[in-house]
């Protein structure tokens, strides 16, 4: 049998093939338009994404015996706004996870709700990615288009919708509303009348790993697969990710260095960090996590390498990097490209290069933005450790960590010990995962991760340059309570 993983990203979908022994049969990936219409705002057209999907799953099928397909699994960017109407026809374009617009609304919730309240009713306070904050927004901005709201749903419970006729979501990215109660996995009343939220338009709620219906008939036809292929109800691209990296079970850790950088501990019981700083979010195991989130990590790499220094040449450029230079170079990064999400909660935040003086090389700058990147993932990494939690072992995942450099950086910096798996494709292996699971090919998402997930490669710390690191980090770590005050004022 063949599962199907989608991972639907900020830059791309990709799609894998995984068979029954869980090898990886084919990948494909298709790239859609990222708009930012104004500085801090961030959409994509859904129809896009569905297109790129369709496509893509054609050709990873195209040599194959499609009679063997059995599901499909999607892990998708999380909390994005998808507001269609009545006939299905998408309101406007979706508003993304990494969008900043909504510092008002947020600041309404924290405040008018409060930020006891919110994490009492959803284990959560508002960030201005969350969806319930967009609602907010759009129903201030754009009344017209919000009064003609049917269904709201997430981004990869869009193309669930296009290819199953259900409309339906899963507990861990529903938690990224700030409407769902996650403790009770349902959705909160009082969190729906307060952002004046019909509950009609809400999704019904899944486990990842259930099945939510099958292809649609025409679907299935156009595609040429089977008519029973199953969808499964897929989870938000962390918890995919985790489940693809066998972080299921408890108090295990995996890092993404994908657009956004994300850590992430599984546990098995409900908890909430009590500064909410770290999301408690459902997990797609029918556990649970926390979570921190940077909105800019390999995103910034790209930003510095396409961008500023053109050509794209991101082996060449690291090859400039200095090894020796590692841990000591007085060149830092703030990666804030789109403002911070955690632990800062701060849209108007900045991104900063500091400390340069007139012998300062290109590759130091570079060196710059892999440690800014891996300075911003610490500081999530400390707000866990403060509560408590004792992490020295991760798997590392995302883009960013196919650079054998940028994991050492990572481990050194994190003083943890980094571990990649084989299929290095973790949202979309995880999605795949979930689809099998669905399929009824594994009891539980643990079983099959455990079944399936192999470690690859590890890096471990190094004492001294770990040494190093961590002067390095205290540096940092005082550069945004320096220049918050500035922040206001660079958005006039
Ligand atoms: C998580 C988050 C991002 C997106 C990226 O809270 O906002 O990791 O899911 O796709």
């Amino acid at each position: 049998m063949y599962y199907i993983g989608v991972d639907l990203g900020t830059s791309a979908v990709k799609l894998l093939l995984m068979d029954g022994g869980g090898a990886v049969r084919g990948v494909v990936s298709r790239s859609y338009p990222l708009s930012f219409p104004h500085p801090g705002w961030s959409e994509q057209n859904p129809e896009d994404w569905l297109r790129a999907v369709l496509d893509g799953i054609a050709a990873l099928t195209a040599g194959i015996d499609k009679t063997q397909v059995a599901g499909i699994g999607v892990g998708g960017q999380m909390h994005g706004l998808v507001a269609l109407d009545r006939e299905d026809r998408v309101l406007r374009p979706a508003i993304l996870w990494n969008d900043g617009r909504t510092a008002a609304e947020t600041d309404w919730l924290n405040e008018k709700i409060g930020k006891k309240t919110l994490s009492a009713r959803t284990a959560n306070i508002a960030f201005a990615g969350f969806t319930a904050p967009k609602l907010l927004w759009m129903r201030a901005h754009e009344p017209e288009l919000y009064a003609r709201i049917d269904k709201i749903m997430l981004p990869k419970d869009y193309i669930n919708y296009m290819l199953s006729g259900v409309h339906c979501t899963d507990y861990s990215d529903a938690s990224g509303t700030l409407l769902l109660d996650v403790e009770h996995r349902c959705w909160s009343a009082a969190m729906l009348a307060d952002c004046g939220v019909d509950p009609a338009w809400m999704p019904r709620l899944y486990e990842s790993y259930e099945a939510v219906g099958t292809l649609l008939p025409a679907r299935a036809a156009a595609l040429g697969l089977p008519a029973d292929v199953r969808i499964a109800a897929g989870a938000g691209d962390n918890a995919a990710a985790a489940v693809g990296t066998g972080t299921v079970g408890d108090g295990r850790c995996n890092i993404s260095l994908g657009t956004s950088g994300t850590i992430f501990i599984s546990s098995s019981r409900f908890g909430v960090d009590s500064h909410n700083a770290l999301h408690s979010f459902d997990h797609a195991d029918g556990g649970y996590h926390l979570m921190g989130c940077m909105l800019s990590a390999a995103s910034c790499n790209k930003w510095w390498q396409e961008e500023i220094l053109g050509g794209g040449d991101y082996a060449g450029e690291e090859a400039g990097i200095d090894p020796a230079g590692l841990g000591r170079s007085h060149v830092y990064w703030l990666p804030y490209l789109m403002g911070e999400r955690s632990p800062h909660n701060d849209p108007a935040a900045r991104a900063a290069f500091i400390g340069m003086t007139m012998d300062t090389t290109r590759a130091q700058m570079t060196q710059a933005v892999l440690e800014g990147v891996a300075f911003g993932i610490r500081d999530s990494l400390e707000v866990a450790r403060s509560l408590g939690l004792t992490i020295t072992r991760s798997t590392i995942c995302g883009g960013g960590a196919k650079s054998a450099l940028w994991r050492r950086i990572c481990a050194n910096v994190l003083n943890l010990t980094l571990d990649t798996v084989a299929a290095e494709e973790g949202p979309g292996y995880g999605g795949a995962i979930l689809a099998a699971v669905a399929c009824g090919a594994f009891p539980s998402v643990a079983a099959a991760a455990g079944a399936l997930v192999r470690v690859r490669d590890s890096i471990a710390p190094e004492p001294k340059l770990a040494a190093a690191y961590e002067q390095r980090y205290q540096v940092f770590r005082s550069l945004y309570p320096a220049l918050k005050p500035l922040f206001g004022a660079l958005a006039q």
